[in-house]
């Protein structure tokens, strides 16, 4: 198994670029099973998860055609990727291919809303919480779904052949649950109204999809988004939006490492929470034209607390890359995680480092230390394994990150852009 080796100590200078997003990317694939017209999407990053979903699309019937592959420099433009559904082979979802990905349970959403029916694997617990459906189960029956579970999927028919369109109401905010309602209802008969819907970005970023595929949706970008369901949706062309999470990750690695770095192609506007605490924690950050510009002089690293929530407060996926920017920190912050109940993975590992970290519930109080060392480290999933490799940007002599596979899920080529930055960081094959 590969694994990231890294000596710390260097700033970071020069210019980053910022791929499309994953989270906006894997609900925008999976709305081409709503039509059996071409949906061409571009600036999609070259993942690991996003190969994972292609091969469940696969599964369903559809086409996948990657267009111009480019060598170089311009790798790290994003891809553009034609998916075409011209007609769904298999409403199955089965278990070995969703039990890789939480994701992938979407599908349900527009197999039973196009097809009137579809068996999908429930996708099972997660290293960072329960993660139920409930509110996904919930909602489609809301929508006139009959829902039965019988050895571990979920068998969703809509009697008719088609789902009725009614009001949704979701106890809590939940993105996942949001994308999979919105794609039930843009083909059901009638309005849906889906109360305490997610405003994350790429719930936003899917309904302009859905939009310019014919679907006919008020409130985007609100808690509440009205959906009129059409007969049919068209094919369509659709740009996915930066991955705000991999912005504010190398914005923190920035404020860690110290330097000047052009996080091209990022916008402020997807993460201003995150990067007003970053201002306050003393970093200097800037909107220009080209991207969001971060800079850290040395002077220090400032604690400020934080809460994790739902959009536009500071995001769940970043709470692990600024713990570990706070273990540097000139005194203590506290950390509360509201949205995942053990998303607290990485703090066994930032200790290795010599962190002083403590949990007490969903807080976490971090004693910031003037030096932090080297360490070999475990990556456990998504967002605390990057967490690592921020502390290993600093940490005195050499780190090695194993289960790197985590990193490979979601963010995209992270040796190469750290390393253009003047990060020592090498990967270790084997
Ligand atoms: C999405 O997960 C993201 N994944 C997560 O990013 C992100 O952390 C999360 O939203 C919150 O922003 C993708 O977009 C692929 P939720 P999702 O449903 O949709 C509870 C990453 O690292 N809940 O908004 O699965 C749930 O347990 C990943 O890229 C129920 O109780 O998250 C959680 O406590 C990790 N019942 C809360 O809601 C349900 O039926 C919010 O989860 C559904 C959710």
């Amino acid at each position: 198994m590969d694994r990231i080796r890294l000596v710390g100590g260097n700033p970071l200078n020069g210019e980053l670029p910022i791929s499309g997003a994953k989270n906006a990317a894997l609900p925008l694939m999976i709305a081409s099973l709503l039509t059996d017209e071409p949906l061409t999407l571009t600036n999609v990053p070259r993942l690991a998860d996003v190969t994972q979903l292609q091969r469940i699309l696969v599964n369903h019937g559809v086409g996948v055609a990657l267009e111009g592959r480019r060598r170089g420099e311009d790798d790290m433009l994003g891809q553009r990727i034609t998916f075409t559904a011209t007609d769904i082979v298999d409403t199955r979802a089965p278990y070995e291919l969703v039990s890789k990905m939480r994701a992938s349970f979407w599908v349900i959403g527009p197999l039973l809303s196009r097809e009137g029916q579809a068996q999908v694997s429930l996708p099972g617990g997660c290293a960072i919480g329960t993660r139920p459906v409930d509110f996904y189960l919930d909602g489609l029956r809301a929508l006139g779904a009959d829902i039965e579970i019988d050895a571990g999927y979920v068998h969703a028919r809509a009697p008719g052949g088609r789902l009725k369109g009614a009001t949704v109401h979701f106890p809590r905010v939940s993105v996942g649950a949001t994308h999979t309602i919105l794609m039930a209802a843009v083909l059901a008969e009638g309005r849906t109204v889906i109360e305490n819907a997610a405003c994350e970005p790429e719930v936003g970023d899917l309904a302009r999809c859905l939009v310019a595929m014919g679907a006919k949706i008020e409130g985007i970008d609100t808690h509440t988004l009205t959906v009129d369901g059409v007969e049919k949706l068209h094919g369509a062309k659709h740009a996915v939006l930066p991955d705000r999470i991999e912005t504010g990750t190398y914005a923190m690695a920035t404020a860690m490492a110290g330097g000047n770095v052009l996080l091209k192609g990022g916008r402020a506007d997807l993460l201003q929470a995150a990067l007003d605490v970053l201002g306050e924690t003393g970093a200097h950050i800037t909107q220009e034209e080209a991207g969001i510009r971060v800079t850290q002089n040395g002077n220090g690293i400032r604690p400020v607390d934080v809460e994790t929530d739902p959009f536009p407060g500071f995001p769940t996926d970043l709470q692990a890359q600024y713990m570990a920017l706070m273990t540097r920190a000139e005194g203590v912050t506290h950390i509360r995680e509201t949205i995942f109940e053990n998303r607290f993975m990485h703090v066994g590992e930032l200790a290795r480092f010599g962190a002083d970290i403590k949990i007490d519930g969903q807080v976490a109080t971090v004693t910031g230390v003037p030096e932090l060392t080297g360490a070999e480290v475990m990556a456990t999933d998504l967002r605390a394994s990057v967490s690592l490799v921020i502390a290993g940007l600093v940490a005195k002599g050499e780190t090695l990150v194993s289960r790197i596979y985590h990193l490979d899920r979601g963010f995209e080529r992270l040796e190469d852009k750290l390393g253009r930055c003047g990060a020592e960081i090498e990967r270790l094959a084997g």
